[in-house]
């Protein structure tokens, strides 16, 4: 099973890309987390872009999340909002139907536990008819609070994956 964990944090010490560091260990048996780092690299998102031909970053990016079984967004709350970098990421996937179902886990890493970077990223994905793990997301306030409820988030990621909604 490939899981691809993204972080809304382009920070070189970020405490979300750590939490998914972290994931990548605690996966669960036959769970491969794979980490993608290519959201400060993708082109601001505008629609005359992804008529016909999109951007080849664009391109490798959903080539690689149609390739996943499940999705780990890891993200700081910026301004009471998601990070512009990944909002931009999750912009260029919303025309892509054969997203749809995708199960996703939200965790939020902030000093408020980020809650309403994680509404809006719910509610985003769930817009896009992606499948938010509800019960497998979490709001934290250091990413050190998480072994334990990772652990057990992860094994609720891998029977989502498992066991999608729908054909994908
Ligand atoms: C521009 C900016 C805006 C921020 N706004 C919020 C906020 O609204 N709520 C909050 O809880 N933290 C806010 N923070 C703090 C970050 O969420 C916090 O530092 C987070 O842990 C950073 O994640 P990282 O370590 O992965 O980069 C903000 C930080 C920055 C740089």
């Amino acid at each position: 099973m490939k899981v691809i964990a993204i972080s809304g944090s382009l920070r070189t010490g970020s405490s979300n890309l750590e939490l998914l560091r972290t994931a990548t260990a605690l996966a669960p048996q036959g769970m491969h987390i794979e980490l993608w780092e290519g959201a400060g690299a993708l082109p601001h998102f505008n629609p005359d872009l992804d008529e016909g031909e999109p951007p080849q970053r664009v391109a490798e990016f959903r080539e690689l999340l149609r390739s996943a079984d499940g999705v780990i967004i890891c993200s700081p709350e910026y301004a009471h909002g998601v990070p512009g970098s990944l909002k931009n990421a999750l912009d260029w996937l919303v025309s892509d139907g054969t997203l749809a179902g995708k199960p996703v886990m939200i965790v939020t890493i902030a000093p408020t536990r980020g809650t309403f970077a994680h509404a809006q990223l719910a509610e985003t994905l769930r817009t896009m008819s992606w499948n938010v793990i509800e019960e497998a997301s979490l709001m934290l306030r250091k990413s050190e609070e998480a072994r334990e409820r990772l652990r057990a988030s992860l094994e609720m990621l891998a029977i989502s994956s498992a066991s999608p909604r729908r054909d994908r």
